[in-house]
């Protein structure tokens, strides 16, 4: 089987181009994160066939590296460049443009690889539907048979079954599929929906369970958010991911609400092995909250507005974490992104809005909060001039830019700043220097 180093540090361009390897190729996909990591396999694996690689992680010129590795050690592997348009120097490397253009990635590595083009066009029918393993740790039974996937031949596949409808397993068992380096079980396309429904309703019941400690409690929220957010991108709204939304949605008022120490459950929250998208949300709803109460902000609905548009600001930029982390027009143009990209991050704000709208109980004037995040009154890109937008919108900004202050911090390491200093110079105005001073008291504060 032909070995295939795959460096993409998109999550969903990764995946797409993975499975369509393995599905038509039936090659070995390794993952690396970048040239450094990829460049240590090869020194142990020196013949690996191919090396599929994004033109750059962050600052580093990954595909040049890795040019240069082959050219000058001679080896037969061969080098396709994603995101780059050039005319490639060697006869080792392919360029393709379109990093989303997967039918030309695949061809590409036919080529390569020497495998007849041929199987390209007789796509697999698959009456299966993928679902993340993940999926299945927080539940010990299932109401279908469970299936992985095997390859019989090139273009063949047999389903096994591995778990019957009704049998019961454990969180380990299921973990062993994920060490094994599976991503998907398979399940009958038409038993998907009873299957979310059954899911939504045990990650509810385990939510809403009042005696579970709060460590605990965060790990399933964060489990369940990832599983909303999917299937609200898959599904749209229907009563399972409206009930598993809501769930969340009132446990993170209800964390906030029991927790005498506003830190304390900032610190469970950022420590929980959770996804970085859910921290941001749970976080940004605590810190918005805290200010409203030493704001004494009268509005009624203030903790679940604020608890609603966290959850929901980003929705359209689920798929693409590092692009919910970009916070002005000058970070925007800095990450020189393609015109499609540029156009989803600025209209985000206005689309998330659109979008809640069509969700029925959620609080009045969420909406407005979502269309704001970014201080504009429209949601289309980026303003520094937020005096003249409501309380509850100009909280959320400050609330937002702290934490994502505090993860950029997390993740970067460094000298800690303090924000609030950047924040009086970013916006200007006696009307959010009220504001900024409620964070500063809240900061401050030890116990409610
Ligand atoms: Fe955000
Ligand atoms: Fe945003």
């Amino acid at each position: 089987m032909a070995q295939v180093i795959l460096v993409e540090d998109n999550k969903v361009l990764n995946d797409l181009i993975s499975i369509n390897l393995t599905s038509y190729l039936n090659v070995d996909v390794i993952h690396r994160k970048n040239a450094q990591e990829a460049l240590g396999l090869l020194s142990i694996l020196p013949n690996i066939d191919l090396i599929i690689t994004t033109a750059k992680v962050m600052d580093e010129p990954t595909a040049e590296i890795l040019s240069h590795h082959i050219a000058s050690n001679k080896l037969d592997t061969g080098l396709i460049v994603l995101g780059s348009s050039e005319k490639p120097t060697n006869d080792f490397t392919i360029n393709i443009a379109n990093p989303k253009d997967w039918e030309a990635v695949v061809h590409g590595s036919a080529r390569i690889l020497g495998i007849n083009e041929d199987i390209i066009a007789r796509k697999p029918i698959p009456d299966y539907a993928p679902l993340p393993i993940r999926y299945l740790l927080n539940l010990d039974s299932v109401n279908c048979d469970v299936f992985i996937r095997i390859k019989k031949s090139p273009t063949e596949y047999q389903f096994i079954k591995r778990i019957h409808n009704g049998d019961t397993f454990s969180k380990e068992s299921i973990m062993r599929y994920t060490e094994q380096g599976l991503e998907n079980f398979y399940i009958d396309k038409d038993a998907y929906k009873n299957f979310t429904i059954f899911l939504s309703n045990r990650l509810v019941e385990k939510m809403d369970s009042p005696k579970m400690e709060i460590t605990q409690r965060i790990q399933i929220m964060g489990e369940s958010y990832e599983i909303a957010i999917n299937e609200i991108s898959r599904l749209g709204f229907n009563s399972e991911t409206i009930q598993l939304t809501e769930s969340i949605i009132q446990n993170m008022v209800n964390n906030f609400q029991k927790s005498p120490e506003m830190s304390n459950l900032l610190h469970k929250v950022i420590n929980s092995e959770t996804q970085l998208l859910f921290q941001r949300c749970h976080m940004t709803s605590v810190v918005a909250s805290e200010m409203v109460n030493n704001l004494k902000l009268t509005d009624p609905q203030a903790h679940n507005k604020i608890a609603y548009a966290s959850f929901f600001h980003d929705i359209m930029l689920a798929d693409y974490e590092g692009f919910s982390k970009i916070n002005s027009a000058e970070e925007l143009d800095k990450a020189n992104l393609n015109d499609d990209d540029r156009e989803m991050v600025l209209n985000h704000a206005r689309e998330a809005a659109v979008i809640i709208r069509k969700l029925p109980d959620t609080p009045l004037g969420t909406d407005e909060i979502i269309m704001n995040h970014h201080g504009t009154f429209n949601g289309v890109g980026f303003s520094n001039s937020i005096e003249k937008l409501s309380d509850l919108s100009k909280v959320f900004i400050i609330a937002h830019n702290f934490v994502l202050h505090l993860i950029l911090f997390k993740e970067k390491g460094g000298e800690p700043r303090p924000i609030t200093e950047e924040l009086y110079k970013r916006y200007p105005g006696p009307e959010v220097a009220v504001i900024i001073k409620a964070l500063e008291r809240t900061l401050k504060k030890k116990t409610k």
